[in-house]
């Protein structure tokens, strides 16, 4: 970690509880990491990797209507004929196409709609029932230069929802029909070189994949490749590791592929680099013909000497340069991030990595955020890892899908380890497709500890278990085929002695506590995790559970019928040496699943933190069992006007040994804090300061207090960065405050908020964390959800400030600024 010391990660509970500090520390530690990540990805020459997100034109289409969706499906002939579409030929007038950059989500952007039937995708309209917001169609006309003859070129899309129709130049080039796994077409042959030419994405979001939000449309990155006619297969080239003593044996595979004229020869070359670019080993392959049209295997092996092994604390990478040569010439390279670290699952005493013994503090987590939905630009998929690490987690688990690569390549750089799950369980060919993208995809990354074929497949599971176990058993080969050093587990959550369990390297039970020891009992050799846990549920900064307002107390004292508080699953897991950790459903709240309300909840409170990343409380249980630091954190806030006498409960998490309250300096009691409990108070309600106070060793090391504020004086911008790339990529993520006439936050506050951005930038999106708010995300205003909302603001590709300001609808405060410096850097090649 450059220019960062752990140190810098570390902040008193009082630090995080009172002030948007967190997000900047937090930040802090992703902008470090991942400064370095443009040129770690760059494209080795001859090849060309070239974003392909900026300025697409967008426009809603129609599912049933073809006079609405630009005449396709009109008649019986749209594919009679090659390069008859129309709209993909250059010229066709999109002038009154939105124009827009990806990711993007339109999903999003959409009203909600009071549907039960929507209920899981966020009440958002999507489906075959609303053909007017459930196709989306993307256009772009580009240049192609006439020196690129001879020049192989790929469109790559790494992620789509869902069912994705491409056109090149009039011409249909192909189809993909799920919303997780990436896909891309050689469109060589469409292209006219010396011209502008024509893409078109016809997307189509009636069919779901999940059972929550999942948005809608190119919500991940797409680039355009171009390599020599001779280039590596894409996601062949692959890095073992044989870690047994000194040295690390290396072996390292890769296919060449020659769509060239005539047969050749090709050699392929291996420099292994460590994290400061030094060559530390290299290997190469004797010359070996290639046919045309064919792809033939290259193998080495090479050795590195004293290694640097990636855990969760030093999360050391090294970089495989990867070079085909033919006649002479470099004619393709690539790079292939890897680490080195040792896993296995024991059945008696959980989880190693390197050899140490580390329990799975885990998240599950959705791809949404607050603002953008399902398209989440990079820097927030690691200010999300930031957040997590935060709270002391050290796994995510991609519930329930492949993951997008830069959150991959995030925990790969900033040490989260990851649980890789594909979306459909089935050894039909698209299921085995989507799993062997996934592995093929992911199998270099160290934070990959373990692959999941599935999530609660009740069928699979137990009621056809024979299917189950054949299925399964189908998928673990595939998988240990394509990546013999991981294990292989599913979540699952009902019997796990029959059925897909049956052939699974490691046990996933979700939830279901009364059924690990008597499985582990039974099957004393049979490694056993928490592949779902918790499901716990609360609003933040709400103490009162509230069916008609559908809140949630967040005390932790709520789940749903198969769920656990946070304090059970922890205490349950933990107790247990033969349980490997688990992972607590969910990390961050999301769209959809509104549990255990409908409308007008539009999301899940499951989360640990909100939408936004703001932490709920139970964020400092975590904080203070997983974490390594003093935790002391205080709630509720001190804020009840009008409940003057009531007997208010009182709650700290901590880790050190003992708590004393204060109230109003007058002691309510000392406590010991039980090992992986809480303690709590119940006082009298009265206006003025509660103060917590929390010994070690008979020392006293951290205080917090919660104060009765007055009414909101003003407004407080902070941002996570007030430095951002110009990249048109990157974001500074602020924090909206209400405070108080002494600069205190005021924890109930609910003001409206207006934001102007001007300049270098643009507010790509708006959130509070309320489960219940009904407020658009994408329109520059938003009311405070007790006391905090988010706005997220993008560069432009023009160094330069951009200024965010806010204005309270309400009250007299006056208008507050905060500037953002976007500064050049080195930004990835694109599509201009
Ligand atoms: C699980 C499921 C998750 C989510 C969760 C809510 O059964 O795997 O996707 O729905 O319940 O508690």
């Amino acid at each position: 970690m450059p220019g960062i010391s752990r140190r810098d990660l570390l902040y008193s509970g009082l630090a995080l509880s009172t002030s948007p500090l967190w997000a900047r520390s937090a930040w802090a530690r992703a902008a470090a990491v991942l400064a370095a990540a443009p040129q770690a990805e760059a494209a080795l020459e001859p090849r060309e990797h070239l974003l392909f997100d900026f300025g697409w034109k967008f426009q809603l289409g129609n599912l049933s209507d073809p006079a609405k969706d630009f005449g396709f499906g009109n008649g019986q002939g749209d594919f009679a004929k090659t390069g008859d579409f129309g709209f993909a030929h250059v010229g066709f007038d999109d002038s009154k196409w939105r124009t827009l950059n990806l990711p993007h989500d339109w999903a999003v952007e959409l009203p909600f709609v009071h549907d039960d039937e929507q209920q899981s995708h966020g009440y958002k309209p999507l489906g075959r029932r609303y053909p007017e917001s459930s196709v989306g169609w993307y256009r772009r006309e580009f240049e192609m230069a006439s020196s690129e003859a001879g020049r192989q070129v790929t469109v790559e899309f790494d992620g789509v929802f869902r069912d994705v129709q491409i056109f090149v130049n009039g011409c249909f080039v192909g189809r993909n029909n799920n919303g997780y796994a990436p896909f891309r077409f050689d469109i060589t042959d469409f292209l006219e070189l010396g011209k502008k030419n024509c893409i078109v994405a016809r997307v189509d979001a009636s069919f779901g994949d999940g059972w929550f939000y999942e948005g809608a449309g190119i919500y991940r990155h797409v680039w355009l490749t171009k390599t020599d006619a001779v280039h590596l297969s894409p996601w062949e080239s692959c890095v073992r590791t044989v870690v047994n003593g000194n040295p690390t044996e290396l072996s390292l595979a890769t296919m060449v592929r020659n769509e060239g004229k005539e047969a050749t020869g090709a050699r392929v070359r291996w420099q292994i680099l460590d994290a400061d670019g030094k060559v530390v080993a290299k290997a190469d392959t004797p010359e070996k013909r290639i046919d045309h049209d064919a792809c033939s295997g290259f193998a080495a092996s090479a050795q590195i000497v004293h290694p640097l092994l990636w855990s969760p604390e030093e999360p050391h990478l090294y970089t495989a340069v990867v070079t085909v040569e033919s006649g002479g010439k470099v004619r393709d390279a690539e790079r292939v991030p890897f680490g080195i670290r040792t896993t296995k699952f024991d059945a008696d005493h959980g989880f190693f990595l390197n050899g140490k013994s580390v329990k799975i503090q885990g998240t599950c987590n959705h791809q949404d955020h607050a603002g953008v939905g399902a398209a989440v630009p990079d820097r927030l998929q690691a200010f999300r890892v930031a957040v997590l690490q935060q709270m002391g987690s050290n796994a995510i688990r991609t519930s329930h899908n492949m993951p997008t690569p830069e959150l991959v390549a995030a925990c790969d750089r900033m040490g989260m380890m990851m649980m890789c799950e594909t979306r459909q369980m089935s050894s039909s060919p698209e299921g085995l497709a989507q799993l062997e993208a996934m592995v093929k995809r992911y199998r270099n990354s160290p934070s990959i500890i373990l692959w999941s074929i599935g999530n609660e497949e009740w069928r699979l599971q137990g009621g056809q278990a024979e299917e189950g176990e054949k299925i399964a058993a189908t998928m673990v080969r595939r998988c240990h085929e394509l990546d013999p050093t991981r294990v292989v587990s599913a979540a699952v959550n009902g019997d796990n002695e029959k059925g897909l369990s049956n052939s699974l390297d490691v046990i996933g039970f979700n939830y279901n506590l009364q059924n690990p020891d008597n499985f582990h009992k039974k099957h004393p050799t049979r490694p056993v995790f928490g592949s779902e846990t918790a499901s716990a549920i609360s609003t933040r900064g709400i103490y009162q559970t509230d069916p008609l307002r559908n809140t949630l107390s967040a005390y932790d004292v709520n789940q749903p019928g198969w769920g656990e508080l946070a304090e059970e699953w922890w205490k349950f897991y933990a107790g247990r040496e033969w349980l490997a950790g688990g992972f607590a459903w969910t990390g961050f709240d999301y769209r959809g699943e509104p549990t255990p309300y409908g409308w007008p909840s539009i999301n899940s409170q499951f989360g640990i933190v909100d939408m936004c990343g703001f932490p709920k409380d139970s964020f400092f249980y975590y904080k203070a069992w997983w974490g390594k630091d003093p935790v002391l954190h205080l709630f509720p806030h001190w804020n009840w006007k009008g409940r003057e006498g009531d007997e208010i409960a009182v709650w700290a998490h901590s880790n050190l040994d003992e708590v004393e309250l204060l109230v109003n300096g007058k002691s309510a009691g000392k406590q010991k804090v039980p090992h992986l409990g809480h303690v709590e108070w119940k006082v009298r309600y009265e206006p003025g300061v509660i103060e917590a106070r929390g010994w070690k060793d008979g020392k006293l090391v951290l205080t917090d207090k919660r104060e009765t504020t007055g009414p909101v004086a003003s407004l407080r911008l902070t941002a996570d960065r007030t430095e951002i790339d110009a990249d048109g990529e990157d974001v500074a993520v602020v924090t909206v405050e209400a405070l108080d006439s002494e600069g205190r936050q005021v924890p109930t506050a609910e003001t409206q908020v207006g934001f102007k951005v001007t300049g270098a930038g643009a507010l790509i999106g708006v959130g509070n964390g309320d489960p219940n708010c009904q407020e658009s995300d994408k329109e520059p205003h938003r009311s405070l959800f007790n006391g905090l909302a988010q706005a997220i603001l993008q560069s432009s590709k023009s160094a330069g400030t951009i200024e965010i300001e806010a204005r309270a609808h309400e009250g007299h405060t006056t208008p507050v600024k905060l500037t953002i410096t976007t500064k050049k850097a080195t930004s990835r090649p694109f599509v201009g």
